[in-house]
C-alpha cells in the first residue's frame, strides 16, 4: 500500500542486529553503548536483583502511574543531580518526570520545546550521539552543530566552540553532554562551562543537558561538576538523565527530564507545559524500572551496594582502555594511541576511518560504530589481544 523501499538501519542499533546474526565464535561487540563485564555479559546488578525481590513481595497494584510517573523517584533523582540538601531542592526550583529511558526524557523535552519555542535551532555538538538528530528532527525542528571534536589533535575544538556559541541566537537551544561525551569520551573543561553559562545569559540560550553517564566519568558528584556550573550561574536548564547505564536498566527504559526554574512557581508552571508534552505521548511512564531505583536509592544497604557496583564498572572500564593504549603500544602500532587514556567513560573516538571499520567487521568479526567510535566496555581480558592484533594490522 505504501511503495516504500527499506528504511536505513539505524547507525548503532543496526549495528546490534548484524552482530547478533554473526556466527562466529569469536566475534567482539564495541558498538552499542552497554557494558559488559569481564567474560563479556551484560550483569543485572545485584542491587537491583535485590530491590526487585523485594517489589515482588510488596507490588499491590499495577494501576497507572501519574503523567510525570513516581514522586520518589522524582525526590532520588533530583538528590543525585545536586546533591542532598540543595538549595535548588529545598527553593523547589526543580521539577522532575519519569520518562521511558533517557531517550524518553530527550523526545518529551524536545516535544515541549516545539511547544514552547518552535522556532529555535537546536545546536548538536559535533559529533553526537546519532540518535540526537533524529529526536530532534522527528520533533520538528531545524538542527546545527557547534565544532566539538577537533581530528587533527584527538581533543576538544575549545576556540570552535567558543566562536560557535556566538553564532546562536536568542531563544537557541544548546544540547550540551553533561559527562562522558558520546561519541567522543572528550567531555568541556571549566573554561567551557564557564563560557556556556555566559553565552546563554547573554543570549537567552536554553541549555539542555544530556546525563546519560552519572558515575561512568570520574564518579556520582564529579560527573555532575560540569551543569552545576550553569546552575550556580542562576540559569534555568532542562536534564534529560538516564538510569540505562548506571543501573544496567537497559531493556527497563528508565530516565528521568528535570527542569530547573528560577523560582517555584516558574517550575510548576513549566513542568505543567511538559506533563502536557508527556500525555500526548505515551500518557503515563511505565512504573517497573522506576520502582526500582527509587527503592534502590532510598535503602542504606542497597545504595550503598549500588555505589559499590557502580565504580567497578567504571573501574574496569578504565582497565581496559590503559590496557587498550598498551596493547597498541607494545605492537608498535602505526597510531600513538595514548590519547584514548584521555577521554572518558564507555567511548571512545579511535580515529579508524570507515573503510578500516569496515574491513575490521568484514575480516576478524569485530563491531564498531562506522565513526569509529568504541565502546570500551567491550574489551575483554580474553578478547583485547585478537583486537589489538587486528587493529594493529587495519592502521
Ligand atoms: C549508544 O550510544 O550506543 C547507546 O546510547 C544506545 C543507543 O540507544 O544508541
Amino acid at each position: 500500500m505504501f511503495e516504500l523501499d527499506l528504511a536505513p538501519a539505524d547507525p548503532i542499533l543496526g549495528l546490534t542486529e548484524a552482530f547478533k546474526s554473526d556466527t562466529h565464535p569469536d566475534k567482539i561487540n564495541l558498538g552499542v553503548g552497554v557494558y559488559q563485564d569481564n567474560t563479556g555479559k551484560t550483569p543485572i546488578l545485584e542491587s537491583v536483583k535485590l530491590a526487585e525481590k523485594q517489589l515482588l513481595i510488596m507490588e499491590g497494584t499495577k494501576s497507572y502511574l501519574p503523567i510525570p510517573g513516581l514522586a520518589d523517584l522524582a525526590d532520588q533523582a533530583q538528590e543525585l543531580l545536586f546533591g542532598v540538601g540543595h538549595k535548588i531542592i529545598l527553593e523547589g526550583r526543580a521539577k522532575t518526570a519519569q520518562t521511558p529511558g533517557g531517550t524518553g526524557a530527550l523526545r518529551v523535552a524536545a516535544d515541549f520545546l516545539k511547544r514552547v519555542k518552535s522556532n529555535a535551532t537546536i545546536w548538536l555538538s559535533d559529533p553526537s550521539w546519532s540518535n540526537h538528530v533524529t529526536i530532534f528532527e522527528a520533533a520538528g525542528f531545524d538542527v546545527q552543530h557547534y565544532r566539538y571534536y577537533d581530528k587533527e589533535s584527538q581533543a576538544l575544538d575549545s576556540s570552535g566552540f567558543i566562536q560557535d556559541l556566538d553564532r546562536m541566537k536568542t531563544g537557541d537551544v544548546l544540547v550540551l553532554h553533561a559527562c562522558c561525551h558520546n561519541p567522543s569520551g572528550i567531555d568541556l573543561t571549566e573554561t567551557e562551562w564557564a563560557a556556556v553559562a555566559e553565552a546563554a545569559k547573554h543570549k537567552g540560550l536554553v541549555c539542555l543537558v544530556d546525563f546519560a553517564y552519572q558515575g561512568f566519568g570520574e564518579g556520582l558528584e564529579e560527573d555532575r561538576t560540569g551543569f552545576h556550573v550553569l546552575l550556580n550561574a542562576g540559569l534555568s536548564i532542562l536534564i534529560a538523565a538516564s538510569f540505562s547505564k548506571n543501573f544496567g536498566l537497559y531493556n527497563e527504559r528508565i530516565g528521568t527530564l528535570t527542569v530547573i526554574e528560577s523560582n517555584a512557581q516558574e517550575a510548576r508552571n513549566t513542568f505543567s507545559h511538559i506533563e502536557a508534552a508527556i500525555r500526548a505521548i505515551y500518557s503515563s511512564p511505565p512504573a517497573h524500572g522506576g520502582k526500582i531505583v527509587a527503592s534502590v536509592l532510598g535503602d542504606k544497604t542497597l545504595r550503598a551496594l549500588w555505589i559499590k557496583e557502580l565504580d567497578t564498572m567504571r573501574e574496569r572500564i578504565k582497565a581496559m582502555r590503559l590496557a587498550f593504549v598498551n596493547g597498541m603500544t607494545d605492537r608498535q602500532a602505526a597510531v600513538d594511541f595514548n590519547f584514548i587514556n584521555h577521554q572518558k567513560g564507555m567511548f571512545s573516538f579511535s580515529g579508524l576511518n570507515q573503510e578500516q571499520v569496515l574491513k575490521l567487521r568484514k575480516d576478524n568479526h569485530i563491531y564498531i560504530v562506522g565513526s569509529g567510535r568504541i565502546n570500551v566496555a567491550g574489551i575483554t581480558p580474553k578478547n583485547i589481544d585478537p583486537l589489538c592484533d587486528a587493529i594493529a594490522k587495519v592502521l
